[in-house]
């Protein structure tokens, strides 16, 4: 089984260079199977969910191939069955944008329920309501949606919740629908804007992205595109978080500051000390780490994602700090893994209450989730003596060679194991 092992202690000192966003890219993958033609995406992370989307690809079709150059390349001319297979499906959340996009080239589509992390029921109950919106009839057998309709039809949706994978499917589903879709109280992620502008290079008419209103016109065709997909805003929070918990001095290089104000504010309130700069932002912290207060919150509030990581910096802070989860229901299990490196933290509901203390201690620790891996990485750079961590499957869905970057910074981190993306 692959570990990483990470010896803490060191501050991390030099740049990273941000890769491009994960949650970005499985959305724009999803949609360029709305277009026949060959699609062309630069800044595209190798990480395990975009090859796994691949093979979902390969059997529909679609041929997915890596350029010299790093773009990737879709082709999704001809596509020969609209069946996607499940097991695969299952591996990732985001493959279950395909429906849509699907039935926008076949009259019948079937996606089993997605999978993705493990934080919460993550039902799909606005995805599908809003696809029958658009007129498509839905059923679900064996863990099965199988959809059907000749063409989507233009609607006025309105999610109960500012979901960003239902904004995305049906933003996918309406581009090519007739007549005109509203979707309101929809995300703004920065994911979503740039989804749109993907969409818009495709021929598509939206308007509204970034705010809680979209409108889209359908139109007849979409056309290939080359784009090129935003930086990763979560692994620029993720070396944020690692450098202030390590006392480090890092250049975060390729990150667009704007779409990390809520993760930068609060690193300040802890007593981390943020310059912006050209391309990014420096990160350095010399003195304590100051307990605060976090609550959760769609964008533009303090994204879900990195209330883990986060979680670790405060358990090394001066005092008593609260993060409540408004998103997911059950996003703490990775706090039993932090409480084997010595944090003291007590979940009640949705509010995990964070008393800090001097020290951490390496331990065998497992990554629960994505973001849960995050976080006991980011502990176990500033824990005393050895950290193993297990469970990397979740890691390598989300953060491209983590452990070399991390190296490049300074830190005694090593994998053991033969996976390679
Ligand atoms: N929800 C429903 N019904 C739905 C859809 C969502 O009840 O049909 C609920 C969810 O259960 C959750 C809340 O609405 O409680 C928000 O879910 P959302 O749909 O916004 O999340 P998602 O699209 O499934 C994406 C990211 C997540 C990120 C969330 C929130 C991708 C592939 N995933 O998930 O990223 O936490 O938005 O910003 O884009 C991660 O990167 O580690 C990760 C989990």
């Amino acid at each position: 089984m692959d570990k990483i092992l990470i010896r803490g202690g060191l501050p991390l000192h030099g740049a990273v260079q941000i890769g491009g966003s994960k949650n970005d890219t499985v959305a724009i993958m999803a949609a360029a199977l709305l277009i026949p033609g060959k699609t062309v995406l630069h800044n595209v992370p190798r990480i395990k969910d975009v090859y796994t989307l691949s093979k979902i690809f390969c059997h529909l079709g679609a041929a997915t191939s890596f350029r010299e150059d790093g773009a990737l390349e879709i082709d999704a001319t001809n596509l020969t069955t609209s069946e996607t297979p499940h097991e695969l499906v299952r591996q990732m959340r985001a493959s279950f944008n395909m429906l849509g996009a699907l039935l926008n080239r076949f009259d019948t589509a079937s996606v089993a329920m997605p999978g993705g992390c493990d934080i919460g029921a993550r039902p799909v109950n606005f995805h599908i309501r809003g696809l029958e919106q658009l007129g498509c009839k839905l059923n679900l057998e064996h863990g099965i949606y199988t959809g059907h309709v000749s063409r989507f039809h233009g609607a006025d949706v309105t999610l109960e919740f500012p979901s960003a994978g239902a904004t995305q499917h049906l933003m996918i589903a309406a581009s090519r629908a007739t007549g005109t879709t509203v979707i309101e109280n929809c995300a703004a992620e920065p994911e979503i804007i740039d989804l749109a502008m993907f969409l818009i290079a495709c021929g598509a008419r939206i308007e509204g992205a970034g705010t809680s209103r979209i409108v889209i016109d359908g139109v007849d065709e979409l056309h290939p595109a080359e784009f090129t997909v935003i930086p990763d805003r979560l692994q620029a929070g993720t070396f944020a978080i690692a450098a202030a918990i390590t006392g480090g001095d890092i250049l975060i290089k390729n990150a667009v500051v704007d779409h990390l104000r809520p993760v930068i504010s609060k690193l300040e309130e802890a007593g981390v000390d943020v310059t912006h700069t050209p391309d990014g932002f420096r990160v350095r912290r010399t003195g304590k780490i100051l307990p605060v207060d976090i609550r959760t919150m769609p964008h533009p509030g303090f994204p879900t994602d990195m209330q883990q990581p986060f979680a670790s910096l405060l358990c090394l802070a001066d005092g008593v700090s609260m993060i409540t989860e408004t998103v997911y229901e059950s996003r703490f299990r990775y706090t039993t893994e932090l409480a084997r490196m010595g944090a003291d933290i007590r979940v009640e509901d949705r509010t995990a209450i964070i008393r800090g203390s001097e020290r951490l201690t390496g331990a065998p620790v497992t990554c629960t989730d994505l973001r849960g891996g995050a976080a006991v990485v980011v502990a176990g750079l500033a824990a005393e003596g050895e950290t193993e961590i297990d469970g990397l499957g979740h890691l390598d869905r989300g953060y491209e060679g983590i452990v070399t970057h991390l190296q490049n910074l300074g830190a005694d981190v090593t994998r053991t194991g033969t996976y390679q993306v």
